[in-house]
């Protein structure tokens, strides 16, 4: 039982106060959710999976100088980051055609784009986060237009890193989202990739099979979400070897 005070409690995780002043603890739940809540399940060993590919990937962006507000891994599904206020925007980045995207536009999925596009989506679930654009972030103060800068070229930069990254890994990038939040220091602020980024948060797809690495298998039904996961883990090297073979029953076993 934890006696930490409650800060906030999402769809997937959980945020307690943190053991420093401007110091936040995120706790990564089982529990899998689409479409605004209308479908939920608990899907055991997702919250230790998505904490440990958050952790390596948060810590790569650290490293080449996307700040962001992650600071270090606690355990199996916390980690320790910095309180950010959060913009109240979903930022998706696309390279490739699917989901929403190739609804609404009438394009097959696995269309290549042109070229990469930023969208954003204001954070409401009474509105199911609807599509906005720049004209409304910044006439309602979502956002100013330096931040909003600020964080396309972010969100341009973690593409790139995570394109790197997964191509390296077979693994095709489709789209992802991103959160960001402003940072205080003292007199000075600066925005910072905030959130999470894991398979909840990204379209995977095998380069060559295209099997579905990510949560569309819990949106689409297919099953197989764990073992997923685990493989996206594995190909990143953040699984060890006796960790590979068995679906998690509990804790998952990390090093
Ligand atoms: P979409 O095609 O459904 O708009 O999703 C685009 C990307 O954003 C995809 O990688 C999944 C991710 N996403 C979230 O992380 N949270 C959400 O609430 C939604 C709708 C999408
Ligand atoms: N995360 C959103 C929800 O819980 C939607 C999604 O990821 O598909 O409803």
């Amino acid at each position: 039982m934890s006696r930490r005070r409650r800060i906030y409690e999402g769809k997937a995780k959980i945020l307690y106060e943190g053991p420093e002043p401007g110091t936040l603890v995120q706790h990564f739940k089982d529990d899998a959710t689409a479409f605004n809540r209308k479908k939920h399940a608990q899907i055991e060993g997702k919250g230790v999976l998505n904490n440990r590919i958050c952790e390596f990937i948060f810590q790569h962006l650290n490293a080449i100088g996307v700040p962001t507000h992650f600071i270090r891994r606690l355990n199996m599904r916390e980690q320790l980051i910095r309180e950010v206020e959060i913009v109240p925007l979903e930022v998706v980045v696309r390279n490739v055609a699917a989901g929403s995207l190739a609804k609404r536009l009438g394009m097959e999925e696995g269309t290549q784009l042109p070229r990469s596009i930023i969208e954003f989506y204001y954070k409401s679930d009474e509105l199911d986060d609807p599509l906005v654009s720049e004209e409304h972030i910044t006439a309602f103060g979502w956002a100013t237009p330096q931040e909003i800068d600020d964080i396309m070229a972010l969100a341009l930069r973690v593409n790139d890193f995570l394109t790197g990254l997964f191509l390296g890994c077979n693994i095709r990038l489709v789209d992802f989202k991103l959160e960001f939040g402003r940072q205080f220091e003292g007199e000075m602020m600066r925005i910072v990739v905030a959130d999470e980024i894991s398979p909840d948060s990204c379209r995977l797809w095998d380069m060559e099979s295209g099997e579905k690495l990510d949560k569309d298998r819990f949106r689409r039904d297919m099953g197989g979400l764990v073992e997923a996961y685990q493989e996206v883990a594995r190909r990143l090297g953040v699984l060890s070897g006796s960790e590979q073979q068995s679906p998690p029953r509990g804790p998952v076993l990390v090093q």
